[in-house]
């Protein structure tokens, strides 16, 4: 089941399709994560796929009918900031992002929206463009949220700038 088909009103939606978009984004991706780093193989970086969508401080009201999946990427915003702060107190170099890969075309955004879209581009742009972002943080970012312009998300960042 594709994360979008399963999307609903919150007002109508069903204990399972709430539960497959929390375990899909914000379960899923943490426990990996738990797993790579309990294996204290040198990781360097873990970057989580987020969403724009998970704005606390930037609602996106329009998202009539996306609220599990931005409930999901809010939690996993959330998540990822007490991972960051727990391996720093541990004084592990491990580096913890989250990414906003912009409005890429695949399979993902192939539905039909109310709204218009702006600004759609290509998975090589974003996965290319992800990676010098990716590569241009320290360990002072760890915690932290950029999209995949390298623009730092406010909503998320608030103890950086
Ligand atoms: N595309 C965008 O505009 C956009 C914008 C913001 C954020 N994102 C985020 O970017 C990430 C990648 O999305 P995408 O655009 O590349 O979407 P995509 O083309 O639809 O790919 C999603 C991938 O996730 C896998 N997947 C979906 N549900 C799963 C589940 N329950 N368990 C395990 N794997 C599952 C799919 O596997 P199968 O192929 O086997 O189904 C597929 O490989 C996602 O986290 C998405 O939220 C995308």
């Amino acid at each position: 089941m594709s994360l979008f088909a399963s999307s609903t009103n919150i007002q109508d939606s069903s204990f399972d399709e709430f539960a497959f978009h929390l375990h899909t984004n914000t379960i899923g991706p943490i426990i990996t994560a738990q797993k790579l780093l309990q294996t204290n193989i040198p990781i360097g970086t873990i970057a989580f796929m987020s969403s724009d969508s998970g704005s606390v401080g930037n609602f996106h009201e329009r998202e009539d009918g996306f609220a599990g999946y931005a409930a999901s990427k809010a939690a996993l915003n959330m998540a990822i900031r007490h991972m960051a702060a727990e391996l720093k107190r541990k004084d592990d170099d491990t580096i913890i992002l989250a990414m906003h890969p912009g409005e890429v075309a695949t399979d993902l955004a192939n539905v039909q929206v109310p709204w218009q879209v702006q600004g759609i581009i290509t998975p090589e742009e974003s996965v290319s463009k992800m990676i010098d972002v990716i590569q241009s943080k320290g360990i002072q970012h760890s915690g932290t949220f950029w999209t995949w312009e390298n623009k730092v998300s406010h909503f998320l960042n608030l103890h950086i700038q």
